[in-house]
């Protein structure tokens, strides 16, 4: 059973709270795997980025961005001038999603339950980061953040406020850009990732 109660607890540091996500979170739902891929980074950087979930990639390793939307991600931070290391780096839903098909685990887009589910744990890194300004790619992070379902065409590259202390700024996934067929149109929608996170950066005091 539960070892604390998720509503009147409050961590004191992102380890506390990652200790007890890892058990907490441990069990939920048919298809997710066992291993929690935690947030990352300076827990005490005025940049937060959220992602959807960790890849199978990212799974393997026990790391956020690592495999193929992490390499796109490396690269428009690197050309945003924001270093990785430098900021916090976390999703919304901690562990990976998957069906399988034979041998391969197929990535499974996680539900609005499942966004609800790990959105708790979300809020305490908001809370003990509390950055200036946190960057969400694609509509899972979009939505766990802001509680509302969010078009991303239609919100992204604005800064908005969310608390007092912390605005949020709403950009395209980087997986976005690998979907993209033709090479022409990665590049504009590359280019538009770049503009948002440096919109972000300038914000970040
Ligand atoms: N996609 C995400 O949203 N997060 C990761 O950590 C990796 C891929």
């Amino acid at each position: 059973g539960p070892v604390f109660e998720k509503r009147t607890w409050e961590p004191s540091s992102v380890n506390e709270l990652n200790e007890k996500l890892t058990l907490q979170t441990n069990g939920y739902g048919e298809n997710f795997s066992s291993r929690p891929v935690l947030g990352e980074g300076s827990v005490r950087s005025p940049i937060m980025i959220i992602g959807e979930q960790p890849g199978e990639e990212e799974d393997r390793q026990g790391r956020p961005f690592v495999g193929p939307a992490g390499e796109i991600l490396d690269r428009a931070l690197a050309q945003a001038d924001i270093e990785r290391r430098n900021t916090y780096l976390t999703n919304a839903v901690k562990r990976f999603k998957f069906v399988k098909r034979g041998k391969r685990r197929i990535h499974q887009t996680p539900s609005l339950a499942d966004i609800k589910h790990y959105r708790w744990w979300l809020e305490q890194e908001v809370r003990l980061v509390r950055p200036d300004i946190i960057i969400a790619l694609g509509a899972t992070a979009a939505r766990a953040l802001t509680g509302k379902a969010v078009t991303i065409t239609r919100s992204r590259g604005s800064v908005l406020p969310l608390t007092e202390e912390t605005h949020f700024l709403i950009t395209a996934h980087p997986a976005y850009v690998l979907r993209i067929p033709d090479t022409a149109g990665q590049n504009i929608e590359h280019e538009k990732l770049v503009r948002d996170l440096q919109t972000a950066s300038a914000f970040a005091v």
